[in-house]
C-alpha cells in the first residue's frame, strides 16, 4: 500500500516571517490531530528564501521542507541558480521540478507572451534536474500535465507520455522507486476548475503505464490542480492517486490540514 503524500506549493507568496508563522500553525493542527505519527506523509515548498526559516519552524513535526526548483550543476558560474546540495544544506526533504509554471505553460497568462522563454524549463531540462536531484538525499516531485488546448484536442495521453519519456530518460528504475509524480493538468491550476476525479484517476494511471514494471506499483503518483478541503477526499479515494500538491489551498493551514485529514480517511 502506498502512504498518501500531500505537499503544498506555496509559489512566490509570503515573506519570511509570515511562512514560519504558518508552519508554526500547522505544525500545531498536525500535533492535534495525529501526535507524533500520521499516515499520510506531509510536505511543504515555501520560496528558496523562506527554506531554512520554514525548517527552523518544522523542526519537532511531521512537516518536511521542499524547494520549488533546482539547479542540475553542482556549483560554478551559474548565477542565480541553486543546486541540489544547497538545498539539501538548507535542511529540505523534497524539491519541485518541472512544475507547470516553470515550463511556462499557464493556465491564463499570467506574463507576457514575450516574457515566456524565461520561465524555459523543457523535458530535457527537467530530466537533467531529476538525474542530478536523485544524487542527492532530496526526494523530487517531478510534475507534468497537458494544457487546456492539448486536453480539447484529445492529445493529454500523448504529452503525459512525451513528459514521462523525456523526464525519466537514463534513470534507473531502482532510483525511480523514491520520485513522486504529480499530475497537474495546467487547465486546473489556480482556476477552481478541478479535474474530475475519475479522469485524473485515468490519466495518473496513464502515468503509471510510463514507468518501468519493476517500480510502477510502489511510485506515488499526486494530483495537483484547484485542490481544495471540498474535493480533496473525492480525488484521494481514486486508486491510482496517491495524494495532492496543493498551491493555494496550502496557504492557510487550518485549509491544508483538512486536505491533509482527506487523505487519511481514504
Ligand atoms: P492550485 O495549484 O492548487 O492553486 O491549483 C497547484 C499547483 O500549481 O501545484
Amino acid at each position: 500500500m502506498r502512504k498518501k503524500v500531500v505537499v503544498g506549493n506555496w509559489k512566490m507568496n509570503l515573506l519570511r516571517d509570515d511562512a514560519g508563522h504558518r508552519i508554526g500553525q500547522l505544525k500545531e493542527l498536525i500535533g492535534a490531530k495525529c501526535g507524533t505519527e500520521c499516515d499520510v506523509e506531509i510536505g511543504i515548498c515555501p520560496t528558496f528564501l523562506s527554506l531554512a526559516t520554514a525548517v527552523d519552524a518544522s523542526r519537532g513535526s511531521l512537516i518536511g521542507i521542499g524547494a520549488q526548483d533546482v539547479f542540475w550543476k553542482e556549483s560554478g558560474a551559474f548565477t542565480g541558480f541553486l543546486s541540489a546540495s544547497m538545498i539539501e544544506d538548507a535542511g529540505a526533504k523534497y524539491v519541485l521540478i518541472g512544475h507547470s509554471e516553470r515550463r511556462g505553460r499557464f493556465g491564463k497568462l499570467e506574463v507576457p507572451e514575450s516574457t515566456l522563454g524565461f520561465f524555459a524549463e523543457t523535458n530535457e531540462t527537467v530530466n537533467l534536474k531529476l538525474k542530478a536531484v536523485l544524487g542527492s538525499s532530496l526526494v523530487p516531485i517531478v510534475c507534468i500535465g497537458e494544457n487546456l488546448s492539448e486536453r480539447e484536442a484529445g492529445d493529454t495521453d500523448r504529452v503525459i507520455g512525451e513528459q514521462m519519456a523525456g523526464a525519466i530518460e537514463e534513470v534507473d528504475a531502482s532510483d525511480l522507486a523514491r520520485v513522486i509524480f504529480a499530475y497537474e493538468p495546467v487547465w486546473a491550476i489556480g482556476t477552481g476548475k478541478v479535474c474530475d476525479s475519475v479522469e485524473a484517476n485515468r490519466v495518473c494511471g496513464v502515468v503509471r503505464q510510463c514507468l518501468p514494471e519493476s517500480v510502477r506499483d510502489v511510485i506515488r503518483i499526486q494530483y495537483g490542480g484547484s485542490v481544495s478541503p471540498a474535493n480533496a477526499q473525492e480525488l484521494f479515494s481514486q486508486p491510482e492517486i496517491d495524494g495532492g500538491l496543493v498551491g493555494g489551498a496550502s496557504l492557510k493551514p487550518e485549509d491544508f490540514m483538512q486536505v491533509i485529514v482527506a487523505a487519511s480517511s481514504v
